[in-house]
């Protein structure tokens, strides 16, 4: 294949049906790096239909690296709430006091330093360097590697395939246009190179892809061999018999740590609690949980956590798992 030919054909594709979105600057680098960081960081493994509902709010009340690097983290994770993948939340704050209080508030435009801010992961360090400073680094995300897969028709599982994608992920970026390059790369395969039902007549390289209307292109790219593990326990609306319902907070470490949370486990943890008879599922990257709603009404409870008044819960950040159990168990708490 005719790698410039290609590039080509995407960056054209671009100029006419490029996606207008908040973060983006068209045409070269985003003219403020700290844009750029919140939206990459927001954007790992969630859409950008999801992110578009939080990243106004929170750039309203951040507007600045600064404000950002001076807010109490409680208050970064109300604004990050239902967003899921808390630990970007901690790591945006910690990258955020480090370039406002270590490096004056200036972001670094080379890679082996702006490698040493928390959260920026391979792939997010490509996307800083190249949309925010317009550095020729090929941005090798879920779509890029569909992408990839298709054109070159890998039918191999993913991890098997990735040295080979991200060889010719590199060979067509545009290294001229690198930051226009990586939003093309991402718009076409959240726009046109869809898991299902892609488009393949309104894509710029349907005259060269290899996997264009085949069976099994959407069986493209092959998806990991790991499964996910299944979670089961139950989770406990604890009333007091007054209007407040217990709470208690995550420790600062491992799956949505930070956050606010009716006590659930595995096992039953009371005795006398009742079945409400509604569950709750939620998909985490690696685990699929499942929670039956249990409800207690009882004053004494002997965990580290605290009652607050039911119409006082939205002061307090919870995971989209308990947003869940609240809505849906809710009312036996009226
Ligand atoms: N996914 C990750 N970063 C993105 C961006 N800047 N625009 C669109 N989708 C993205």
């Amino acid at each position: 294949m005719n790698e410039n030919a290609l590039t080509k054909q995407l960056m054209t594709w671009y100029a006419q049906n490029g996606r207008d979105l908040p973060w983006r600057h068209k045409g070269g680098a985003h003219p403020d790096p700290y844009v750029v960081l919140v939206s990459e960081i927001m954007l790992q493994q969630t859409t950008v239909k999801t992110v578009l509902n939080y990243f106004e709010r929170f750039m309203h009340r951040f507007p600045t690296l600064q404000s950002l690097a001076e807010a109490p983290i409680e208050e970064v994770y109300l604004y990050w709430q239902g967003l899921g993948y808390y630990a970007r939340a901690r790591s945006l704050y910690a990258a955020a006091k480090a370039l406002f209080y270590d490096y004056q508030g200036h972001f670094p435009d080379d890679k082996a330093e702006a490698s040493k801010l928390k959260g920026l992961g391979a792939y997010t360090l490509a996307s800083y360097l190249a949309l925010a400073f317009n550095k020729p680094e090929t941005v090798v995300d879920g779509n890029v590697i569909r992408v990839m897969s298709r054109l070159y028709h890998f039918t191999k599982p993913v991890e098997d395939m990735m040295p080979e994608i991200r060889k010719r992920a590199e060979a067509l970026t545009d290294v001229r246009h690198p930051a226009d390059y990586a939003s093309a790369i991402m718009d076409l395969g959240a726009c046109v190179c869809t898991p299902k039902n892609p488009k393949c007549n309104q894509c710029p390289w349907r005259e060269s892809c290899l996997s264009k209307d085949l069976l099994d292109v959407e069986q493209i790219p092959q998806k990991s061999k790991i499964g996910k593990k299944k979670f089961e326990g139950f989770v406990y609306l604890i009333s007091d018999g007054k209007g407040a319902v217990y709470i208690r907070k995550r420790v600062e470490k491992g799956l949505l740590s930070g956050l606010y949370e009716f006590p659930w486990s595995e096992k039953p943890m009371f005795e006398k609690a009742q079945d409400t008879g509604v569950e709750v599922s939620h998909i985490f990257t690696h685990i699929d949980m499942r929670l039956k709603i249990m409800w207690l009404c009882q004053q004494n409870i002997k965990l580290d956590g605290a009652f607050v008044p039911v119409a006082d819960l939205k002061n307090f950040a919870f995971s989209t798992l308990m947003r869940k159990v609240l809505q849906k168990g809710g009312k036996n708490l009226l």
